[in-house]
């Protein structure tokens, strides 16, 4: 059912210093900062060779990352991303087996422009799990 990784997630609560390790420090190529107020985000896509990482930072008033950092303030994984052929087989699928799909269940459009959905971390080892529909 699923395939690559098509993101890791990370949620940062100072964006340019973010970039500037992933830049500077490690190394890696950087996209510049776009802001998604339809997601309540501003991010940064870290290019690597396999995959990329998605620095989030809050914006606006209701971001789905706020409270993820005021417990972890200085930042830390927020999901990871598997890319899946049929998100609806494989939403079926996984609630069949007891998984717990997060809001009412539908895919939505996320911040690539593809249907996402997003599966409760307490049945996935402790990781919020995003599925993307490529
Ligand atoms: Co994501």
């Amino acid at each position: 059912m699923l395939g690559r990784v098509n993101h890791i997630a990370i949620a940062v609560p100072d964006l340019a210093a973010a970039t500037a390790i992933y830049r500077d420090t490690l190394g890696a190529r950087v996209s510049q900062a776009q802001a998604l107020p339809e997601h309540g985000v501003t991010v940064v896509f870290v290019e690597l060779p396999n995959t990329k990482v998605e620095l989030l930072e809050p914006l606006g008033e209701n971001s789905p990352i706020a409270a993820f950092l005021a417990k972890s303030p200085l930042g830390g994984m927020h999901h990871i991303c598997y890319e899946v052929d049929d998100i609806i087989a494989a939403r079926d699928r996984l609630k069949a087996g007891g998984a717990r799909v997060l809001g009412d269940g539908e895919p939505r459009i996320g911040a690539h422009g593809k249907p996402v959905l997003f599966l409760h971390p307490k049945d996935f080892n402790g990781t919020l799990v995003e599925l993307e529909q490529v």
